[in-house]
C-alpha cells in the first residue's frame, strides 16, 4: 500500500458511520497504525509500585517491539528498548522481575540498572562502551502511573500531567498494590475494543451488573425526571462534602463524559461521577469490598475515571480501582491486562477477598471482550457495511474514529503534521 492508497483508504469513512472493513483487517494499515499511533504516542506501561525498588523491572511488547521499564539505582523509573546492543537478543524475558544487572542471555554483555554497558565478557577490541548502552526511551511518571513513548520526538506530556495529577491525588495510586491481574487476549482489532469502551448503548443488554451501579445508560435526551433527580441529589451530596478536598464531581449528568476530543487535541481525560443509590463502590452488591484507598475518608466519593489513548483506562472507587492496559498483538488480537488495585496495606482474606473484589469488572470485561470478538467476526464478512452511529448514544465512538483518522493523517498524538511515509 503506497501513500496514495493509504490516503484513499482513510477517505473511505463516511461521516457519522463506522469504519469500513479494510480498517479492521488490512495488514499494511495496521503497520502504519503501529508507527503513527502506537510508536508515536504515550503508552501506559504500568504502575510505579510494580517497580518499587532499584532493579525491579517490567516488560511489555507493542507490535513486536519489547520495552523494558526499570527502577534505576537513583530511584528513578527509566525505560529502554529491551534489546542487546551486541547482536540484538531480547534481554529481559519475563513480564516482571528483579536484576542486579542486566546480563544478556546470549554472550553475557552486561548493562547496569542505568542502562550503561559495563562488561563485554572478554570482547575488548577497542569498543567504546559509552556508545553501546541500552537505547533509552522517553519516560514519564504521574500519580503512580508510568508512561513510555517509543518516538524520539514524543508529544507533550505536560497537558496529561496537569489533568491527571490533581484528579488522581486523593486515590493514592502510588500507595496501591495489585490484588489481581488478569491477561485477556481479545479476539478483535484494538479499535473495536475502544469503540466498545466509548459507548454504553450496549450496557442495558450486555452488562446487567454494571448498569445497576452507574448512570451511563441515561443519556441527557431520554433520562426520566426521576433519574435526573436521583443523580442531582447524589452530586449535591458528594460535592457539599468533599469539594474543598479536591474530590469534585466533574461529570454531573447521565451518559458518558465526552472523550476523546480530537478537535481540541485531547487524547486523555479524567473526571469523577457519582454511583447509583445504594452503591458505595463498583461491586456486585454495592457494598465495599476493600479498605478505603488514598486519602478518602468515607465511601461517598463517586468514581474517578481516567483514560488515555491509545491504551489506558481506569475506574477508581473509594476502595478499589480497576484499570486496563491495551496492547495490540496483531490486527485481530488485542491483549488487555486488567488490574485490580487495593490499598498497599490491605491484606488478602482479612481486609478483602477476591471473590468479592473481582466479579463486577471481571464479568463486565468478559462481556465486552465477547461482544468485540463477535463484532470482529461480523466486520470480517464481505456482507459488512458500516452503519450509522447514534448522535445521542455513540458520540464518543464518532469522536474516537475522528481522533484515529486525524492521527493517521497528521502523525502521533499531539504531533503536528508529518508527511505520510510509504507503507510496504
Ligand atoms: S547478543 Fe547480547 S551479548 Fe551477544
Ligand atoms: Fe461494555
Amino acid at each position: 500500500m503506497n501513500k496514495t492508497d493509504l490516503e484513499a483508504l482513510l477517505d473511505t469513512r463516511r461521516e457519522g458511520h463506522g469504519l469500513p472493513r479494510a480498517f479492521y483487517q488490512n495488514e499494511a494499515l495496521y503497520a502504519f497504525e503501529l508507527e503513527r499511533i502506537w510508536h508515536g504516542g504515550w503508552l501506559f506501561a504500568g504502575f510505579t509500585f510494580e517497580v518499587k525498588n532499584p532493579g525491579d523491572y517490567l516488560t511489555f511488547s507493542v507490535g513486536g517491539t519489547s520495552v523494558l521499564v526499570m527502577r534505576d539505582d537513583a530511584g528513578d523509573v527509566r525505560a529502554f528498548h529491551n534489546v542487546c546492543r551486541h547482536r540484538g537478543t531480547l534481554l529481559c524475558r519475563a513480564d516482571a522481575g528483579h536484576v542486579r544487572a542486566i546480563v544478556c542471555p546470549y554472550h553475557s554483555w552486561t548493562y547496569s540498572r542505568q542502562g550503561e554497558l559495563v562488561n563485554c565478557h572478554g570482547m575488548h577490541e577497542g569498543l567504546d562502551k559509552s556508545k553501546l548502552g541500552l537505547r533509552p526511551l522517553a519516560t514519564e511518571v504521574v500519580a503512580g502511573l508510568i508512561y513510555v513513548c517509543l518516538s524520539a520526538d514524543p508529544p507533550a506530556f505536560a497537558p496529561l500531567r496537569d489533568e491527571f495529577a490533581p484528579a488522581a491525588r486523593p486515590q493514592g495510586f502510588e500507595h496501591a498494590k495489585i490484588a489481581r491481574m488478569v491477561e485477556y487476549d481479545v479476539e478483535a482489532n484494538w479499535k473495536l475494543v475502544w469503540e466498545n469502551n466509548r459507548e454504553c448503548f450496549h450496557c442495558q443488554r450486555c452488562h446487567p451488573q454494571y448498569v445497576k451501579a452507574n448512570f451511563d445508560i441515561y443519556d441527557e435526551g431520554t433520562a426520566s425526571e426521576a433519574v435526573k433527580q436521583k443523580m442531582a441529589a447524589a452530586v449535591a451530596r458528594t460535592q457539599s462534602k468533599w469539594a474543598a478536598q479536591g474530590i469534585d464531581i466533574t461529570h454531573t449528568h447521565g451518559g458518558l463524559a465526552t472523550f476523546p476530543d480530537p478537535d481540541n487535541g485531547l487524547w486523555f481525560a479524567a473526571d469523577r461521577t457519582v454511583l447509583a443509590e445504594g452503591f458505595d463502590t463498583e461491586s456486585m452488591d454495592g457494598q465495599r469490598v476493600a479498605p478505603l484507598m488514598g486519602s478518602y475518608q468515607d465511601a461517598d466519593v463517586g468514581v474517578l475515571r481516567m483514560r488515555s489513548l491509545p491504551n489506558f483506562w481506569v475506574h477508581a472507587s473509594c476502595d478499589h480501582a480497576v484499570a486496563a492496559r491495551l496492547l495490540p498483538v496483531n490486527s485481530r488480537v488485542t491483549r488487555v491486562r486488567g488490574y485490580w488495585l487495593v490499598n498497599e496495606t490491605a491484606r488478602e482474606d482479612e481486609d478483602y477477598t477476591l471473590d468479592r473484589l473481582l466479579p463486577f469488572w471481571h464479568l463486565t470485561n468478559e462481556q465486552d471482550w465477547d461482544i468485540c470478538k463477535w463484532q470482529q467476526k461480523g466486520v470480517d464478512s464481505v456482507g459488512y457495511e458500516p452503519g450509522p452511529l447514534s448522535r445521542v448514544k455513540e458520540y464518543n465512538v464518532d469522536a474516537f474514529l475522528r481522533w484515529y483518522l486525524k492521527e493517521l493523517r497528521a502523525g502521533g498524538p499531539g504531533v503536528a503534521s508529518r508527511p505520510l511515509t510509504r507503507v510496504a
